[in-house]
């Protein structure tokens, strides 16, 4: 598709998101920042960038092929995706299978523990906050959503989407801890999963070393970051 890439629209730690000729579409250029603990923490992986914009058009190209609507349209080139114009929930919608990061912090479980049944939380998405651990009537006064209902719908949608990429990376020796989900809504108001689906905002775990294959080896000073996604796309693309 022929797309011209017009004024920047909005610049994050993971990418820069372009205006397109078409108001309905919009561009998406990965970059090799990492960012961690709300930007505290500040890196530069060469070549982050386009890996993480092959791995999140493949798990949208997945996602999409198991009936979840998302704001996927093409991958245009190395580290450009072009996308869906939404507008996003400002609700970071996190789904967590084993014990990690922030929840083992915050309430002590153990690390490694795998957790009864499959959480998920929803956190404020406003870095002037470091995005809060919201409930439900937090996200009502907040106005982030209209109703209670749209809110049970993001539930009921990462938990399909958990299941589906459990599933599908478990086939290729991997271990989905947690992930984080962003939505958005389209011009017809319907409601796609959006952002990206990538090592930076997913937990990946090889399921026999245990070993961290994703942003925490940045976050946690582990080395070997670009290693780490490469050998992720690898799994992803191997074909069984
Ligand atoms: P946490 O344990 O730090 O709360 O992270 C849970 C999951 O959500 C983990 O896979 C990383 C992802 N995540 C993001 O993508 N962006 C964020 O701002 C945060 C806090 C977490």
């Amino acid at each position: 598709m022929q797309v011209e890439k017009k004024e920047k629209l909005y610049e994050g730690k993971g990418k820069k998101l372009y205006k397109t000729s078409d108001e309905n579409l919009l561009l998406a250029e990965f970059k090799d920042d990492l960012t961690a603990f709300n930007a505290q923490k500040r890196g530069n992986e060469e070549g982050k960038g386009a890996l993480n914009c092959k791995i999140s058009s493949e798990i949208f190209k997945l996602l999409e092929t198991k009936g979840i609507r998302t704001h996927y349209k093409e991958t245009l080139a190395d580290n450009l995706m072009l996308c869906q114009f939404v507008e996003i929930i400002p609700i970071e919608v996190v789904v967590r299978n084993i014990a990690t990061g922030s929840l083992t912090k915050r309430l002590g479980i153990k690390e490694g523990e795998k957790l009864p049944f499959t959480l998920v939380e929803f956190y404020y998405k406003d870095d002037s906050l470091s995005d809060p651990l919201i409930n439900d009537e937090h996200a009502l006064i907040l106005n982030c959503v209209k109703s209670v209902e749209v809110l049970e719908y993001l539930r009921k949608i990462a938990r399909e989407v958990n299941e589906i990429l459990r599933e599908f990376f478990d086939s290729r020796d991997l271990m989905l801890v947690d992930f984080k989900l962003e939505f958005g809504l389209n011009k017809e108001k319907e409601i796609l999963v959006a952002d990206e689906i990538t090592p930076d905002s997913c937990r990946f775990w090889d399921k026999n070393t245990k070993e961290k294959l994703d942003k925490d080896r940045f976050r946690e000073d582990l080395g070997n970051v670009k290693m780490a996604y490469e050998e992720i796309l690898k799994r992803i693309l191997l074909s069984l």
